[in-house]
């Protein structure tokens, strides 16, 4: 049997314009998907989901997720045309759009088949393989989810336009910084949001990088805020970002409502986080003992799920 994993993400700044070139900032957390390949003696491959994962979630993203597997195999040379295998996903990660869950489950597939069929590879042709499967999720991933899933840590990362590998740092921060993570539990299609931003972005180019090129400006100055320690100048731009992403009409009503109420319960800033229209926002709380709170206040509030978690060290 092959075993590996691919830990889940969140984005601090810069979903869907990172999809065009910009600077972004992606944190790897603690929870993953752990894949476990097994080989049998018919053709073809099975697929046994086992992730925890917000209802619909797994339904609406199967299609996407067959493709996802075909496109690692092709990466990865592998025939199951007269022996085959069964996948089985699990892990703590709970699936739910925005947290990197189609990365991390494709990280560990990579992962889990480079050891079961000895293929060799490294970190940096695992995260090819798997940036590989997240095409099958959308046709024009960025490539920062499955790089902060298979690196982890904190990831600063930029897309190359030409198609050449993109770049990216892991920075290290002097003290560790405390997330909320809240679901609205609608689940949203990449490949529909990311389309319709660049609908928008080819019909008003002006208002685009209007946007863009404030967001320029905000994501380096919130490299700079983390990496000085000054936490209040992180939510700040946080907030700011997730006003960007309301004009660019990727928020909604429930992830404001999530956001707001994070903010009112001593958050120093919260946005959405990935693609929007649904999924995940998350809150930067001062210290573990108001991480707590606003995690209680949100689940108060009914959010459909919601994880604390610490990164930066
Ligand atoms: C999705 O987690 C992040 C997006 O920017 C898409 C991408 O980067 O591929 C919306």
């Amino acid at each position: 049997m092959g075993i590996g994993s691919g830990k889940g993400k969140t984005i601090l700044f810069g979903e869907h314009f990172v999809v065009y070139g910009l600077p972004a900032l992606a944190a790897g957390i603690s929870s993953e998907t752990v894949a476990k390949v097994t080989r049998k003696q018919t053709a073809g491959w099975v697929l046994k989901d086992k992730r925890p994962a917000v209802p619909g979630y797994k339904k609406e993203k199967s299609g996407e997720q067959n493709v996802s597997i075909q496109n690692i195999l092709k990466y990865c040379n592998i025939d199951t045309k007269e022996l085959g295998f069964q996948i089985e996903l699990g892990g703590d990660l709970v699936c739910a759009s925005g947290i990197g869950a189609s990365a991390a489950s494709s990280v560990a597939i990579a992962r889990a088949l480079n050891d079961e069929y000895s293929l060799g590879f490294d970190d940096e042709q695992i995260n090819q393989a798997a940036y590989e499967g997240e095409k099958g999720y959308h046709g024009t991933p960025s490539g920062i989810d499955n790089t902060a899933s298979t690196y982890g840590g904190l990831v600063w990362f930029t897309r190359d336009l030409d198609g050449g590998p993109p770049k990216f740092e892991t920075l290290k921060l002097r003290k560790p910084v405390h997330l909320v993570i809240a679901s609205t539990g609608i689940t949203a299609s990449t490949k529909e949001v990311v389309g319709d931003v660049r609908k928008k972005r080819d019909e008003n180019s002006a208002w685009f990088e209007k946007l863009s090129s404030e967001y320029k400006q905000l994501v380096h100055d919130g490299r700079d805020a983390l990496l000085h320690d000054d936490l209040q100048r992180v939510g700040d731009l946080m907030n700011r970002n997730h006003e960007l992403l309301q004009e660019m009409t990727v928020s909604c009503t429930e992830l404001d409502d999530l956001v707001e109420i994070a903010r009112r319960n001593g958050a120093l800033g919260a946005k959405m986080t990935g693609t929007g229209r649904g999924g995940n926002m998350i809150a930067l709380a001062p210290d573990k003992l108001t991480m707590k709170k606003i995690a209680q206040a949100l689940e108060r509030a009914k959010a459909a799920g919601v994880w604390t978690t610490t990164f930066g060290l």
